[in-house]
């Protein structure tokens, strides 16, 4: 239905600039381009523009999503990026990141909402959830699971753990699960192995292009 799995989600939060993101692109693009899954990286929303032109001129296989969405759509709502604005360049997008719920004051309302916007313009939502008990809106096929003590620590989840949360959320629904918190080059094959997680969301070790290289090498052995 979506992508190849595994879906390996970089995401650069509030760090680079479009240099450093041109230049991340160009050292991981090689290596994306015989990934077996796919590669997918959220820069921070000014620069989803270029980062869609210089894919779609290079013809690389990464996609694109952004790190989050307006609950509004087009109009009043100064500041705002809305869905339908780039439906066109990102095919994914994060919605109720825990940094989102914890430091915007995003609840499941204002979620459901950007979940609802984001269907609308056919951008994908990857759902973040801290756990079994987050409701999940509908019309999401991606959930990523990140639970608080393991984002940006260098302590992930133990990844027996992390697989019977994916089997719980998808007992509830026709889910993909991504584990996010803390993976490393080193962790990922063991998020990854025997099935039940279908991809990962990396933070800090997907800012040095370098460290990304080796955690696509790990799945791709
Ligand atoms: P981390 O971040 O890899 O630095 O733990 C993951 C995330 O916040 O998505």
């Amino acid at each position: 239905m979506l992508d190849n799995l595994p879906l390996i989600v970089a995401n650069f939060k509030a760090n680079k600039t479009w240099d450093e993101v041109a230049s991340w692109i160009q050292s991981v693009a090689p290596k994306a381009q015989t990934f077996p899954g796919t590669v997918v990286i959220s820069p921070s929303m000014p620069f989803i523009s270029e980062a869609s032109q210089k894919i779609k001129d290079q013809s690389l296989k990464i996609k694109l999503a952004s790190q989050d969405i307006s609950k509004f759509e087009q109009g009043a709502a100064t500041g705002e990026v809305a869905a339908s604005q780039i439906k066109d360049l990102a095919a994914y997008t994060l919605i109720g990141h825990s940094e989102r719920r914890q430091n915007f004051g995003e609840d499941d309302k204002i979620l459901a909402l950007k979940v609802q916007n984001a269907i609308s313009a056919h951008i994908e939502p990857i759902f973040c959830v801290q756990g079994g008990d987050s409701p999940v809106p509908q019309g999401v096929k991606i959930i990523a699971y990140e639970p608080l003590f393991a984002i940006g620590t260098g302590n992930p989840d133990d990844p027996a753990n992390a697989k019977s949360m994916g089997q719980k959320l998808k007992t509830n629904g026709n889910y993909l699960v991504l584990y996010g918190g803390s993976v490393t080059a080193q962790n990922i094959k063991s998020f990854l192995k025997k099935g039940l997680l279908d991809g990962v969301l990396v933070g800090t070790a997907s800012l040095d292009p370098q460290s990304f290289l080796k955690i696509i090498e790990a799945v791709s052995k």
